[in-house]
Parts: structure tokens; sequence; C-alpha cells
């Protein structure tokens, strides 16, 4: 038994611990994306015959959990499946009709901690100085003395003062004296497990904030030998000040304890995790992620991106829950944060690691998608903070793991200052206040708005002080506005060697004015290459402005034979820019060698601040096929797909869609501006995707946007437009009637002897070898096939996903 905390049985009176209770070893458990104006969770229990209805995931508007019988199969997707085959014979509607995503849950162990790893060979740490400044020493002591700082361990607390080299720390302590310590603020640790026992950490514990999703109850304390790692974490937030260790950065603030890293967890937990509390909790500090190995390319599952979503647009009131994730400790390895989802999202902020020589640690991974670093481990010494246990404090903390803490806490400091600062206000705020590192193999480059960047140290060290003091007067930000480009057509074989494939795309000034987007803060690039050695790959966005992201680089032991798969990288290197102008991606393969690809496609995305905040929207929800959803927003690009050095583009006559071989995406339904993108009543935006996206539909001169829009309802312009739209639908319908009975055939076939649930690779794969794969659909369940975990493909394929609708409306519309 676990102890239970008196504060956690409190806890127990307010959320209904039943509700939360899940039991993997005796049923199945899945989560359904329901219309609820065809179909209540009641319904769909009593449809497929599950146990029982287990609620709304958290937050997530019409996601339910369900609990099932156990069963090898993925029930939910088959009994979908089958509905939709028959759908066209049917007139009777379903309850399963109501049914727009589907996902059996299966607890996985994914997510590792960002411990620091053993420094690569031959690594030798710089020999410091242990040499006290005399000034700083005095200083030091007069701080404490004023403050009251009695804590035993303060004095090796260098992160927050540092009286050897001077400088080198987080500029806190002029912050504490003007009064701000965290007050009022809550930092949830996701991690695994926090000791609310501890006398360093108990005074500033939050219960109501905490859950435990490894051990389903209220209490995250840890349980299992090495679950220290987020104890470490919450003291470097939030460490009381009293005669125990050290203090936390802002050691008024709140701590949650939010555990998922001590067994395997399902996408639902993950999820719910991820927003757990989210109008109380206000930061959330992730010092894990996927394996830092160099070779893996892993991103969240839809639902857990979904809840980020939902935290940046719901959390905190409307404000945004503030993710910090720690850029990862594969550098040594060659890995670099944008081949991580969570670290490249642009709902989260990355950061990196700087030691206390002011050095680039070993482990610490760089990225075009890092917007900042703080002090962690290296040159010899570490961070020093509380530890599980009575009066026990770690002389070892460090990696990113230890850096992503320091700076959730400093945010606290931050928001205590200006509470009513948005996700994005953050985001900028630790742009513009980082400081310099004075390190020239940090390559710096000069950006278009005067800052300076490096993809080692991000916009440099965060400046608690500065911080501080520039939200102070912070004129809060406009919402945010996006413009994204259609997807881009190449197909074409990278050039080995380093000059590269090099693409353009034009961007106008009325595109960002219909897309209603003054200034850049985000980039990102969706794309696609097909290679038989991922790690060989390199490639670089630069912006009309001549700035140079680096957003994917080669990694020495990635090699797997597959390129990117509708991969997203980001940058947070164009900050500010306007955005108008020619972008270029250059691709390259600078490993001469057998290994070669072709660039399929890619597609542009723009996020920033809005010109015009009251015609601001709030994005839909993702989908599982990230870039095929967001119908309403592809309609606001305006101008044709525009690219060098490329095969010629599409013809007026050919729609962007018309070459269904090029990529998986099906277009995408007329906008329906209803659905998901409907903003709820506490936040302010409003609803207003109905003008850009009429305006989208009348640029007839721009084919190739306008296409993924306005060809469904109108069937487009020419006669021969539509004599060619015509025809592939039959084909494809016909086509994919034909392979979703070879695929139920073959499914059930297999699945009397394997239980295994991936046996989906073998099948698409034999389907390719068949020469199945000539149309759209058989391409995307090729490439889902190799991308997607065992099961998931059921849904992206054959029923479950929002796509699937979409395509059977085109047979509908045939009909
Ligand atoms: C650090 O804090 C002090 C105030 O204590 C401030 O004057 C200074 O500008 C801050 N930043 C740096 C980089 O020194
Ligand atoms: C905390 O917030 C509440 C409500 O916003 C406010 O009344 C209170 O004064 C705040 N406390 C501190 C210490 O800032």
């Amino acid at each position: 038994m676990k102890p239970i905390s008196f504060l956690g049985l409190l806890g127990l009176a307010t959320v209904s611990l039943a509700s939360r209770v899940r039991d993997y070893e005796k049923y199945d458990y899945y989560v359904l994306h329901i219309d609820p104006s065809l179909a209540s969770p009641e319904d769909v229990v009593q449809r497929l015959g599950f146990v029982a209805h287990e609620g709304q995931l958290a937050d997530l508007t019409d996601h339910h959990v369900f609990r099932a019988d156990k069963s090898s199969d993925d029930v939910a997707s088959i009994e979908i499946k089958e509905r939709r085959r028959r759908r066209r014979s049917l007139a009777e509607p379903d309850v399963l009709d109501s049914v727009l995503l589907a996902k059996k849950q299966v607890l996985k162990q994914r997510l590792h901690k960002r411990i620091i790893p053993d420094p690569p060979a031959g690594h030798v740490p710089s020999i410091l100085s242990r040499q006290s400044d005399a000034v700083a020493v005095q200083r030091q002591s007069e701080v404490m003395k004023t403050l009251n700082i009695a804590d035993p361990i303060f004095k090796d607390q260098w992160h927050l003062f540092n009286s050897i080299q001077v400088g080198h720390d987080v500029n806190v302590t002029q912050v504490w004296l003007d009064g701000v310590t965290g007050k009022n603020v809550t930092v949830a640790i996701i991690d695994d497990g926090l000791d609310m026992h501890s006398d360093d950490l108990k005074d500033n514990y939050f219960a109501e904030g905490s859950w435990d999703y490894n051990d389903n109850d209220p209490s995250p304390a840890p349980v299992l030998s090495d679950d220290r790692h987020g104890t470490r974490c919450a003291g470097e937030v939030g460490a009381v000040k009293n005669d125990v260790c050290g203090i936390g950065v802002a050691y008024d603030s709140k701590i949650a304890g939010i555990r998922i890293l001590s067994k395997p967890i399902s996408d639902e937990d993950e999820a719910e995790a991820m927003i757990y509390k989210y109008q109380d909790n206000y930061i959330y500090s992730c010092s894990w992620g996927p394996t830092d190995d160099g070779k893996s390319m892993e991103a969240p599952g839809v639902l857990i991106k979904r809840a980020m979503l939902q935290g940046v647009q719901q959390g905190r009131g409307g404000l945004g829950s503030i993710y910090v994730f720690a850029s990862g400790n594969g550098a040594s390895n060659g890995d670099n944060c944008n081949f991580d989802g969570y670290t490249n999202s642009i709902y989260s902020i990355t950061v990196g690691a700087v030691d206390r020589a002011g050095l680039h640690p070993y482990y610490s991974e760089h990225c075009s998608a890092q917007l900042v670093v703080t002090y962690s481990s290296g040159s010899n010494d570490y961070i020093h903070t509380t530890d599980v246990g009575t009066n026990t404090c770690s002389s070892q903390h460090g990696g990113t793991s230890a850096a992503a803490p320091l700076a959730a806490g400093i945010f606290a400091l931050v928001m205590e200052a200006r509470p009513e600062l948005t996700w994005r206000d953050l985001q900028y705020l630790a742009m513009e206040t980082a400081a310099y590192i004075d390190d020239a193999s940090a390559e710096w480059q000069d950006t278009a708005i005067g800052k300076k960047f490096s993809h080692t140290f991000g916009y440099g060290k965060i400046d608690a002080y500065s911080m501080v003091e520039k939200a102070k007067t912070w004129d809060l930000v406009k919402p945010q506005a996006w413009f994204f480009s259609p997807w881009l057509h190449i197909k074409k074989e990278i050039p080995q060697g380093e000059q590269g494939l090099a693409v353009t795309f034009e961007v106008t000034k009325d595109m960002l004015g219909e897309a209603n987007l003054a200034r850049i803060e985000h980039v990102t690039v969706t794309m696609n290459i097909e290679h038989t050695r991922r790690g060989d790959l390199s490639v670089d966005l630069v912006s009309p402005e001549g700035i140079i992201s680096h957003i994917a680089t080669d990694r020495p032991s990635d090699d797997h034979k597959g390129g990117y798969d509708d991969w997203t990288f980001m940058s947070v290197v164009h900050w500010g820019e306007s955005g108008v102008g020619t972008w270029k991606l250059i691709v390259r393969d600078t490993h001469e060698n057998d290994r070669k690809g072709t660039f399929t496609d890619w597609h542009l995305k723009l996020w920033g601040e809005s010109i015009d905040a009251d015609k601001a929207t709030l994005l839909p929800m993702p989908n599982e096929d990230d870039d095929a959803d967001h119908d309403v927003i592809v309609s606001t690009v305006p101008g044709a797909a525009h690219t060098a050095s490329l095969p010629p583009k599409p013809s007026a006559t050919k729609p962007v869609v018309s070459n269904p071989t090029d990529h998986p995406h099906r277009p995408t339904k007329p906008a329906k501006p209803t659905t998901e993108s409907k903003p709820s009543p506490t936040s302010g935006s409003q609803e207003d995707s109905g003008t850009s996206t009429s305006e989208g539909q009348e640029a007839t001169t721009s084919p190739a946007s306008s296409s993924w829009i306005s060809w469904l309802p109108t069937f487009g312009a020419s006669k021969k437009a539509q004599i060619w739209i015509y025809g592939a639908i039959g084909l494809i319908s016909a086509f994919c009637i034909g392979l979703g009975i070879y695929f139920y055939i073959a499914r059930r076939r297999r699945l009397r002897n394997n239980p295994r649930n991936d046996y989906e690779f073998e099948l698409l794969e034999e389907d390719e070898a068949e020469g199945l794969n000539t149309g759209e659909k058989a391409t995307a369940a090729g490439k889902k096939g190799r991308r997607t975990r065992g099961g998931e493909l059921y849904d992206a394929f054959a029923g479950g996903s929002d796509e699937e609708e979409d395509f059977d409306d085109y047979h509908d519309t045939r009909r």
C-alpha cells in the first residue's frame, strides 16, 4: 500500500475515484469521439456491446471512454468499418454513424525521463575554478539575510546564485527582493511522482491539482525505487524556504504532481494528464519524451494532441495552459529536438540546457524549435535540489530534465507578475528577454527582428529578472492566426551531395491579409520524403528575409527505411518576420551512398499574430491525418502553388487532388465551420471562418488551392474538370469498395490465428507487392501502415476517422 495523504483523501470527496479506475487486466477501453446529434454514449454502449460508459475524456467535448470485455480485436473499429461498408445499401441510420473517431486504448511505455546520459567517449569536462568571487559572496549573504533564506544547500544552488562563475545563474534574486516568488501560480510536474510528504515540498503541495495515472489514485507519491525524478524537478520549482535542503526558484508557488512515467499508460491517460485540472494548474513541466536515441521519430497520438490544443485554447480560463518541455538529451547520439513531436509542437516551450560555465552540455539537443535554454548539469556539477525522503537532498540532478522545471518555475514568477498573459505572450517574453551566451561554437545568427538565434541555445538563456520586468508592462498580443499553403507536390529525386534539391513557395501580402496574419511566430513544415535511409537527410528552411532554419539534420544512427511520413517540423527562428516573399526549402542527401530518395511533397504553415483580433478563430481540433482536415483553414489560401525547379504545376483544369498517388490526403470536405471550430463559451474568440472561406472559394484564378475547397460542392469551374473528377471518383470508389472487401476478408482470416495487433503491416506490404496501391486510398493505407503502430491503422483506413467521413461523402455525392 502506498500512503495516501490527508489532502489526497480530501480530494476523494470531489473527484469521483470510480470514474478513474482502469483495469486493463480485466477489461479493454475505448475512446470514441461521438457526434451527439446522432447518438448518445449509452446508445454506443448498446450498439457495440460495451460494458459501460466511463464518462467523457476530461474536457474533450464529446470524447467518451468506454469499458469493454477483453478481446484481441479492436471491436469498435471492426464494427464501424462493417457499418460503413454496408451504409451504401442500407437506408436506416445506425448509431455507429455518430462515431467520428475510435481508438482502442493500449498501455505502453514509450516516454522516457530526460536524465543525464553517459558522456560520449573521450568527453573531458572543463575544469572549473572553485574560487568564489568575494563581492558575489557578500551579495549572497545580504540576499539570504534580507529574505531569511536559511536552507542548508542554498549556497550549492549555483543556478539561483552563482558566486563562482558570476552571472551564470538565472538572475532571480532581485525578483524575489521585489516580492515576486510564485504566489498564486501552480506548476504541475508531469513525471514519476512527487513526494508530497517531504518537509521541503509539503507546504507548497497542491493536492487538488495532482493525480496518479500509474496507480489510479489521487496521490502521486513515489513508489518505485527510481521514482525520484519528479520530486527533484518539483524541488527546483517550489521547494519551500525553510531549513530543509534548498529553495525553488518560485518558492511560494504551488506544485502539483501528475504521475505517468512509472508504468505503461494509455493515450487516454496521457491526454487527461496533459490537461488535468487545467483551470488551476497553470504550467505543466514535462521532462520526458520519446527516447533520445538519435533514430526515433515519434509524435503524440491524436488524443494527446487534442488535449494539448484544448489546454492552450481553454486552460487557465482561456489564456492557455503553459507546456514546458525538456529539449532532450540525445545530442551526443546525433539527436535533434525536431524529431520529437512534443518538443516541436508550437504549443510547448522547448527548453535546452547550458552548464554553470556557460557551455553547451554534450547531451542537450539542438533544433530550430528550441526557444530558450537554462542552467543544468555539466562542467562537473549538477543541479542541487530536494529528493525523495525526509530531509534528503539531491546533488546529482541534471540533463535537460533539470532545465525544463527551472524554466517552468521562472515562468511561474512571470505569471505572478502578469497573470493575464496568454500562452503566446509567455513565448514572446521568453524570446524577447533571453540573454546571449558567449559561445562561438553555438553558431548564432541574426534574425530578421534583430535577435540572435542559435540552434544550440535558442534565443539564449532565460533571465528571470528581465523576463519578469518585461512582463510587467507587456502589451498582450492579439489572438493567433495562420496561413497554410496548399500541398506542394514535388515528386523529384533528391540529388546526393551538398547542393540538394531546392523548392520554393511564394507568399504574397494578399494571402496573409486574407489569412488575417500580421506577423509570424512559429513556422511549421509538414513533408513527405521517400528514402531508404532517413538519417541521411537534412532540410533547411530559408525565409524571404534570408534567415535559415535547420529544420531537419542528418542523424547518423537513424537507419530507418522510409523517409519522412507526414512529419511536421517546427521553427521559432522566423519569429517576427512578415512572412511575405519567397520561402525556400532545401532538402539534402549529403551522404553519398546507394541510399537514395524522392521528395514527394510539402506544406508550409505560418502561425502568428492576427491583424484583426475580431476575425480570429480557434483552430479546429486536429485529426489523425493532421493535414487533410483543416478545411476551413486551407481555404484561406488564395494563391496557386508556385514552385521553382519543379515539375510543371498542376494545370488549370486539374486540381491538386488530381494526382492521387502523389499524396495520401484525400480532398477535404467543403468548409463546415460550425463543427469543431466552434469556440467555447469561455473563450473570447469569435467564430468568423466564413469570410476567408468564401474568399478562398472565389479565387478561381488559383486552381491549385481553390480546388481544395471548392470542387466538392461545385465540381470545379470547367466541364473538363468535371469529367475528370467524376472519372476519378468513380475509379476511386470502385477501388475502395474492392479494397475494403479485400481487407475485411484478409483481416478475418488473419484474426483467427493472430491475436496480435500489428498484422496490418504485413498485409499492406502484400498489397503493395500486388500492385494494389494504384489509387489514393491504397497509398494512404500503405504509408499509414508503415508509420502507425498496430491497430491504429484500422482507424486511419477503415473507419473511425473523420477522413473516412469525407470519403463517404463523395460517394454520396456521386449518387
Ligand atoms: C539581472 O538582474 C539585474 C537586477 O538585479 C538587472 O540589472 C540585469 O539587467 C539583469 N540581467 C542581466 C543579464 O544582468
Ligand atoms: C491570489 O488570487 C486571488 C484571486 O485572484 C486573489 O484574491 C489573491 O489576492 C491572490 N493572492 C496573492 C497572494 O496574490
